[in-house]
């Protein structure tokens, strides 16, 4: 669940002073989708920066899956944005010189998971998005769209539970 309550952010240098968000509250619960819209400069890329912790506020409150994430240090930040935060940049910012594979791989290395794990993860996200047969394709070799699912992959395989058990076959899922 992510609620935002009363946030409030600006930008400061010496000589001016913007109001990004004032007083700004969401709830958003699980499942719930929500699209932001609002005229240039209303604060949504703010707002989404804020949102994905990459950009931190100045009073008001955050809390996600009742955790308040205002009160986290840089590295308990990273950790939440790494399990519970997905991107998908309008320029997909995939990394040039690694394939689809090591692409997607990035959040999950940096979570420090077991090789057989992140390949199961990376193979089902994959395949959720129709690449499989692209894993060894560099960006520069993929059109846009499937730049796209590249990401999508990226950000969905870190949320993606790969179960397998003897009586039942393979299922994905995602939470
Ligand atoms: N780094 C910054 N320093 C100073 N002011 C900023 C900075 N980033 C954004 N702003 C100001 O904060 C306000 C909100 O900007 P924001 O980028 O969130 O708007 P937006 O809704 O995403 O606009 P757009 O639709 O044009 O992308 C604007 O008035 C902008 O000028
Ligand atoms: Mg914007």
């Amino acid at each position: 669940m992510f609620e935002m309550t009363q946030v409030t952010k600006a930008y400061r240098t010496d000589l001016l002073e913007t109001h990004a968000l004032r007083e700004f509250s969401l709830k958003v619960d699980k499942g719930e989708f929500v699209a932001v819209t609002g005229p240039s400069g209303s604060g949504k890329t703010t707002f989404l920066n804020v949102a994905g912790l990459l950009e931190t506020f100045d009073s008001g409150s955050y809390r996600l899956d009742d955790v308040d994430v205002s009160k986290l240090d840089d590295d308990a930040r990273s950790r939440v944005r790494n399990h519970k935060i997905g991107f998908i940049f309008q320029s997909f910012n995939l990394i040039p010189d690694l394939n689809v594979f090591d692409n997607v791989d990035v959040p999950l290395r940096y979570r420090r998971m077991q090789a057989a794990e992140r390949r199961e993860r990376i193979n089902s996200a994959l395949d959720l998005v129709g690449l499989s047969s692209r894993m060894k394709h560099l960006p520069s070799q993929l059109s846009g769209g499937q730049q796209q699912r590249v990401a999508i992959a990226r950000a969905r395989s870190r949320v993606i539970r790969h179960c397998c058990s003897r009586t039942n076959p393979p299922a994905t899922s995602i939470r």
